[in-house]
């Protein structure tokens, strides 16, 4: 889809025109060239109050420059925020997707809602953000889109223009994310997503591969046990932005990177065993965030490590009651193989702290079950040593629309992951709060560096359609982490 900013342009009867209401009752259009009557009569004679993403579409008269009409509800003034204006570009897309309509012309009379520049540029963002699809593998394409384009009209294209490249490197972002954690798991594997990530050397990232040998010598025994049932080789990816001052610690954010969780030998029921396909959401939001970064010339140090594992059963898989050696040196009792996420996160986490000495540490996973029983499809858990970190990363995911809620941790649950004859194993006791005994695991495997860890399994794939991303994968922690970086640490 084409986008442009523009003070004015020629219009068409494949065009649609999108024009904004405030709850309040004004309509927010600044066309003068059309004569808007009719959609006033509209408003008055149907139910369309105007109220937040509520849509009226209309056919518009055979003398109208345009096709089509549609109004979308901008909800009360004073509460426009730019992710309301995300939304909107967001809605005008799923309504007109299916559609005739080849092009979406959007006059919100965006100069009067607040920095023109921004307004705009917030609107294409959004409209960007859902105009995304996973269809490569229909051979029949029953919905072709037919947008081919959208123009905002501003009186301030430049601004918007410039402010729109970097929102647009974040949907790009999200876009990569989107599609690796939709791709199947016989398509998408440990190796085939170290090729995506060094694809992304061209953007001028760091991309280093570490393979079985590699990890074998770093004495990762964690992360190997829970690959060493597949054909397919586990991986480490390590990639790196370092655009800011030589002297500045870099920002450190983990993924774990299952590309299909059978479970193992501890093997999952097979209803809903497909839905295992998206356990890499962790490491594809590193992946989508990494790409943000550079595609938007981020002026900071970032080091993103992805830990790539297939969970399969078989002859040579992990079996419970297996104890691995950690990278760190601490002893694990497997006690449960479906517990793998943290595994490949106790090798990544320690290979990232040791390594990079980063000043502070996120790690993203679809880590537990028990975290969709808490939080639903509404927030991501959030489980963090370090009160100011948390409020940090609560703020960006308010910024965004991606909410965070803190979950409690502390001693008495550490102690439910002690083992009889190792360090530790890998599951709690089963009365409760797993998603906390989780987070107490990967918490052994960080020293003195704040930290947080986002389990994401709540949110990372939505059955049914998100305002800004539609059904399916989210990118759930792209847009948060690169509010989060550009706010704090650029
Ligand atoms: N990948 C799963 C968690 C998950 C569940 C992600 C649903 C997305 C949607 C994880 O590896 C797992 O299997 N966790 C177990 C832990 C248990 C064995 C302690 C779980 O949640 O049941
Ligand atoms: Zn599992
Ligand atoms: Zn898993």
């Amino acid at each position: 889809m084409k986008i442009a900013f523009s003070p004015g342009v020629g219009l068409d009867q494949q065009d649609c025109l999108v024009l904004g209401m405030f709850e309040e009752g004004d309509l927010a259009a600044s066309t003068t060239s059309i004569n808007l009557e009719f959609v006033k009569h509209a408003i008055k004679t149907t139910a369309f109050k105007g109220k937040k993403l509520e849509t009226l579409s209309l056919v518009a008269p055979s003398e109208m420059k345009v096709g089509q009409v549609l109004v979308v509800g901008l909800g009360k003034s004073e509460k426009v925020t730019a992710q309301t204006l995300q939304e909107v570009g967001a809605k005008a897309v799923s309504c007109l997707q299916k559609s005739q309509v080849k092009r979406i012309i959007v006059d919100l009379h965006v100069d009067s809602l607040g920095k023109s520049g921004e307004v705009a540029a917030s609107i294409a963002a959004g409209a960007q953000l859902r105009n995304w699809k996973f269809d490569i593998y229909k051979t029949q394409k029953k919905d072709p889109s037919c947008l081919e384009g959208l123009m905002v009209f501003t009186q301030h294209s430049h601004d918007a223009g410039k402010v729109f490249a970097n929102l647009s490197a974040v949907s790009e972002g999200v876009a990569l994310t989107r599609h690796v954690v939709s791709e199947p798991p016989n398509v998408l594997y440990p190796e085939t997503m170290a090729l995506k990530a060094l694809e992304l050397k061209n953007l001028g990232l760091k991309v280093e591969v570490l393979g079985e040998k590699d990890m074998e010598k770093l004495g990762m025994g964690a992360l190997l046990g829970v690959g060493q049932g597949s054909i397919r080789e586990s991986k480490l990816i390590v990639l790196q932005w370092l655009n800011g001052p030589k002297d500045q610690a870099p920002v450190a954010i983990v993924g774990k990177g299952v590309t299909f969780d059978s479970g193992g030998i501890s093997i999952k029921p097979s209803n809903g065993m497909e839905d295992m396909k998206y356990d890499m959401a962790g490491s594809g939001v590193v992946l989508g965030l990494m790409k943000a970064l550079a595609m938007r010339q981020a002026k900071v140090n970032v080091v993103g490590i992805m830990g790539m594992a297939e969970n399969m059963p078989s002859g040579s898989a992990q079996r419970p009651a297996d104890v691995v050696t950690s990278m760190s040196g601490q002893t694990i009792e497997v006690v449960n193989t479906d517990a793998e996420g943290r595994l490949v996160l106790a090798d990544a986490l320690w290979y990232a702290q040791d390594r990079f000495k980063p000043q502070v540490m996120v790690n993203l996973a679809t880590l537990t079950g028990a975290i969709r029983v808490a939080l639903g499809e509404e927030y991501a858990g959030l489980f963090s040593n370090n009160d100011e970190l948390s409020e940090r990363l609560t703020k960006a995911g308010q910024t965004v629309q991606e909410p965070l809620w803190r979950l409690p941790m502390g001693e008495a649950y550490d102690r439910d992951i002690d083992s009889e004859i190792a360090d530790m194993k890998n599951v709690g006791s089963g009365r409760g709060a797993g998603s906390t005994t989780a987070a107490q695991f990967l918490q052994r495997f960080v020293n003195n560096v704040p930290w947080a860890h986002l389990d994401i399994a709540s949110v990372a794939w939505q059955k049914k359609a998100h305002s800004l991303t539609g059904k399916g994968a989210t990118a759930f922690g792209v847009r948060l982490l690169n509010e989060f970086i550009e706010r704090n640490y650029e």
